[in-house]
């Protein structure tokens, strides 16, 4: 319990503040109630001011891009020695090292959906929440191997108690919700172009989210790793809250993850071969080396137009955000006093502020503030050998980010059907198609049906009608 008053603490915020000329904090501050001063100190306390003048004191370019950039090696779908890499993984998840990861703390500005991602309706037919997709995948793998595969939800504190009531009003879709951790990710202050932080209201400092990357430290201030430790999970798999095809858990790539030559098993990733030279996906690159992501946003146009002598895109590994990270190197890269700390990313941002000369909140038209954000593919440059895997776009890349449009929830339910189609032919159904090649309908596969399309081989699948909407 604290012993010192509120004016105490007040007074040694004061000068925290004057001592890094964050002093303006305090406008208006005499306008609000003693909750809300409590809370501001509160806000304060949890500031890491030295950081803030780091990251202020710099323009954030990681100093451009090197020039020893060079394509990163990839591991190709069907790699030699698959069904031993396959069988290796399942070993590991049957002994429970296994954990899922799910990034969930993002805004979803550009959805315009009015609640936490993941209670988006994703799925063509019954319009499913993606939490729920991703429960059910994690049911069906508990089912098959007899485990139960512990979940890791990361939120931001504008989404956890949302998500939370979600899960608890949908009786966690049959998780057991002991083995579900959620979390809210850290935030991060705005400033504005003179390195000020930004007051959102009198008392009220304006933050935001600090990124996926926040997720490493996240789950160690959480508590997460204990509970991992304790539990025997040695890996995390890890997949963005947006894509409803992701393989949860996938056998084969925790296998290579764990055991190939080429992966020091600490993070390996999944990537697609780009469509196009400004898709915007990270790139998978070796720099000295080492694999790492570069932003779609920093590499150069000429370089992410560059081609191979046979046309294609030299530059071709995009990243589709899905890796397996190890327990222990998580710790080792967030463990206090840490060498590795990763780098913020600066954001131009229009955030809105609140004026004390005028006493009213500006929302700006134009970018007045920076954000700082990070990026969890940055781990990779601690990595001794980053493992990058070849999968197939619409076997699990149908992410849901804008309302409308590519990468929309249309698009998905598209390549959700695609995929369910493809499942259903190599097993031997007839499937009617349009003349452009796409189905005639749409088709959800449900997890407990299959989770590959290797499931449904020897099942017997029901008929398709042309043009209906068929759900099994
Ligand atoms: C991201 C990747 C991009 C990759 C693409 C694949 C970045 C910067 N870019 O792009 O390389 O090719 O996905 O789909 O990541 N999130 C948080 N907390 C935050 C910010 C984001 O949890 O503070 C989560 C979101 O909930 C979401 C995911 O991270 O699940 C992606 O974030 P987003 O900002 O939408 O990244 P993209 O620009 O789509």
């Amino acid at each position: 319990m604290r012993t010192e008053s509120i004016t105490e603490r007040l007074d040694a915020v004061v000068a925290i503040l004057e001592k890094h000329r964050q002093g303006h904090l305090t406008n208006g501050l005499d306008s609000v109630g003693t909750t809300e001063v409590e809370s501001f100190i509160e806000q304060v306390e949890s500031i890491d001011f030295d950081e803030i003048e780091t990251l202020t004191s710099s323009d954030g370019s990681a100093g451009g891009i090197p020039e020893d950039l060079e394509p990163a090696p990839v591991i190709p779908r069907h790699p030699k020695g698959e069904a031993s890499f396959r069988s290796a993984g399942e070993a590991l998840i049957r002994q429970g090292e296994i954990a899922a990861f799910t990034v969930a703390g993002g805004q979803g500005t550009r959805l315009g959906w009015n609640g936490p991602k993941g209670t988006f309706p994703a799925t063509p037919i019954t319009g499913k929440p993606l939490f729920r997709v991703f429960a059910e995948q994690l049911n069906a793998i508990d089912e098959r191997y007899g485990i139960e595969t512990p979940w890791y939800l990361m939120t931001s504190p504008l989404n956890d108690a949302a998500t939370r009531a979600f899960f608890r009003d949908n009786n966690h879709f049959g998780r057991n919700p002991e083995s579900m951790l959620l979390f809210p990710q850290g935030v991060m202050p705005a400033v504005d172009d003179h390195g000020r932080i930004l007051l959102e209201a009198p008392g009220v400092i304006a933050v935001s989210p600090d990124g996926h990357g926040g997720s490493l430290r996240a789950l160690a201030r959480s508590g997460a790793l204990e509970h991992a430790t304790s539990r025997g999970v040695k890996h995390l798999s890890y997949f963005q809250v947006d894509n409803p095809t992701v393989h949860a858990i996938d056998p084969l790539f925790i296998g290579l993850h764990a055991t190939h030559p080429t992966s020091s098993g600490e993070m390996s990733s999944k990537m697609v071969p780009k469509v196009a030279a400004g898709e915007k996906v990270g790139v998978f690159c070796s720099i000295g080396g080492r694999t790492q992501v570069i932003e779609y946003s920093d590499l150069p146009t000429e370089q992410a137009g560059a081609t191979t002598e046979d046309g294609s895109l030299r530059f071709i590994a995009g990243s589709i955000a899905i890796h397996v990270l190890a327990v222990d190197f998580i710790k080792r890269i967030t463990s206090a006093g840490s060498e590795t700390a990763m780098p913020f990313h600066h954001a131009r941002k229009k955030v809105p502020f609140w004026d004390p000369k005028s006493g009213e909140t500006v929302t700006p038209a134009d970018p007045n503030g920076t954000k700082f954000e990070m990026f969890v593919f940055d781990a990779l440059e601690f990595v001794e050998k980053g493992l990058v895997y070849e999968t197939d776009r619409v076997e699990e890349f149908a992410p849901i980010k804008n309302a409308e449009g590519g990468d929309s929830a249309e698009s998905s339910g598209r390549l959700q059907t695609e995929r369910a189609a493809r499942w259903m032919e190599a097993a031997g159904s007839e499937i009617a198609r349009n003349d452009d090649g796409t189905v005639h309908g749409q088709i959800e596969v449900t997890s407990e049906t299959a989770l590959t399309g290797t499931d449904l081989v020897g099942q017997s699948c029901p008929d398709f009608a042309p043009g209906s909407d068929l759900v099994f």
